[in-house]
């Protein structure tokens, strides 16, 4: 008699122990951080790459950037980079100068950021960046308009 309760509850723990594992294993994966469904750092760099060249070749922007020498150049793809990395939830940290005080003196018109935006959007779009991470990373970025423009 006590061999069969002791054999019972042996059952009911083998029963409790292969449900409780079943349900650790279906716990949803956290979702990837912006940084990593962007490509990391490869994929950024990348997009910017192509987006600055579509500054420098966009007549409503690119005498803003005219003259600049190619360290000027490199500076500001890393700069952008690590922008957009810190920006996504990647291991890098933006280390600058703040938006105020990069654009301060420009008066960046209204024009020339919906152009810039458009510029990021088609390199986003190159690399077959998703719809959903376009709109994420835009919208982190968009909040930036007031230190940008008008400055
Ligand atoms: C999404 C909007 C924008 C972002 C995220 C952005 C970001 C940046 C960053 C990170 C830098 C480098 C900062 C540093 O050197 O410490 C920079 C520089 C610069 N940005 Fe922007 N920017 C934006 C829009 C614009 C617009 C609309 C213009 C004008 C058309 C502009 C013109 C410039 C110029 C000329 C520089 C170089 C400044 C220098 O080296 O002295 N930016 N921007």
């Amino acid at each position: 008699m006590k061999g069969r309760r002791i054999l019972g509850w042996t059952l009911v723990l083998v029963v409790l122990a292969v449900n409780l594992g079943a349900c650790a294993a279906m716990a949803p994966e956290p979702a990837p951080s912006l940084y990593k469904r962007l490509g990391g750092r490869d994929g950024i760099a990348l997009v910017v790459d192509d987006f600055v060249a579509n500054l420098v070749a966009d007549a409503r922007v690119n005498a803003r950037f005219k003259g600049m020498q190619v360290p000027a150049v490199f500076k500001l793809k890393s700069n952008l980079s690590d922008q957009i990395c810190d920006a996504a939830g990647g291991p890098c940290s933006y280390l600058g100068r703040d938006m105020k005080t990069t654009h301060k003196g420009m008066r960046v018109t209204d024009a020339e950021w919906s152009a810039t935006v458009e510029n990021l959007s088609k390199a986003l779009d190159k690399h077959k960046v998703g719809a959903k991470e376009k709109s994420e990373l835009l919208g982190l970025l968009g909040p930036m308009k007031g230190d940008i423009v008008g400055q």
